[in-house]
């Protein structure tokens, strides 16, 4: 019932929004310390329609009722989606460039909508704009999102997705506390697998808040020798900005964290300033591209 009325209210917004923020002046300049940047019409709009959505600072840990609401609406009026499953599969053609995809806390799908599909666009026009038969796969990384694991450090079962280990083993991940955080092997990792099937595709591992910490966790768990393969690493707004991403090369990566977003310093609150890192994605496509 709680969650209906929240829904209607919303969609309400939507509708009322439809008609005031596209007379609005494009988002060029923001209080809250995120860099004014040059960004697609679109983009813009869908920033400034996201400005309408969230508050200037809520709990993470009650945020899951929120963020649904606030991305299915933003998913209905942008025409996004938050599902991708392209991993690269035996006897398929191959992409020229897969990307590895893990997303924010209670973001929907397996990609959410904040910052993902716009970072997909993003890197589809730029490695494009210098050879347009190159092709971009995307696979989000299918884990819980939760409050829960990202106090613990990034959803386990999320990271073990995205890396390698042998077969019929436990590992133990990093900042491992409790026998449950030894993890039974059970599946196949999507990085691993882009680079089996596919040798030549160019992998990016990419991530947006709890999904950095994924990105942390997986590079710290893959062999050398399939780190030294991965193309280029990009996190939006990392909770462990300042760490060194294991086994990648520096030059290679990209953490993007706005100078008033506190959750780059592991903060349970989140600033408005966490929420719009599309402003951020022709960076970050760029230097996708260039790593190609
Ligand atoms: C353009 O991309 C395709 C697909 O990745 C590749 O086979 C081709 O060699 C590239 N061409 C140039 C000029 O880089
Ligand atoms: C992220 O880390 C860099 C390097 O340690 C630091 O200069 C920057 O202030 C950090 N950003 C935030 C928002 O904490």
């Amino acid at each position: 019932m709680k969650l209906f009325v929240l829904f209607s209210t919303i969609l309400v917004a939507v509708v009322l929004s439809q008609t005031t923020y596209l007379n609005d002046p494009l988002v060029t300049v923001r209080a809250d310390g995120v860099p004014e940047k040059p960004v697609t019409v679109e983009h813009s709009r869908l920033l400034s329609f996201l400005l309408q959505l969230f508050p200037a600072r809520f709990a993470l840990k009650e945020a899951r009722d929120l963020m649904h609401t606030a991305e299915r609406a933003i998913a209905l009026t942008f025409g996004l989606q938050s599902v991708e499953n392209q991993l690269p599969k035996a006897g398929e053609p191959c992409p020229s460039v897969t990307i590895i995809y893990a997303r924010g806390t209670y973001e929907i799908g397996n990609v959410g909508v904040l910052v993902g599909p716009g970072f997909f666009e993003a890197v589809k026009l730029a490695t494009s704009a210098t050879n347009s038969s190159v092709s971009v796969a995307v696979q989000g990384v299918e884990y819980a999102a939760i409050f829960p694991e990202y106090v613990k450090g990034g959803d386990r079962a999320g990271s073990q997705k995205m890396y390698s280990y042998p077969p019929s083993q436990s590992i133990q991940v990093p900042g491992a506390r409790s026998a449950t955080d030894f993890l039974p092997i059970t599946r196949a990792d999507d990085v691993s697998q882009a680079l089996e099937v596919c040798p030549q595709t160019k992998v990016v591992m990419a991530g947006f808040s709890q999904g950095g910490q994924v990105v942390h966790n997986a590079a710290a768990q893959l062999p050398p020798a399939t780190m030294a393969q991965v193309s280029s690493v990009v996190i939006f707004g990392d909770p462990l900005n300042g760490t060194a991403v294991a086994g990648a090369v520096p030059e290679r990566v990209l953490v993007l964290c706005h100078e008033s977003d506190i959750i780059c310093q592991g903060s349970l609150f989140v600033p408005l300033s966490h929420m719009t890192y599309l402003a951020d994605v022709g960076e970050a496509a760029e230097f996708v591209a260039k790593h190609l």
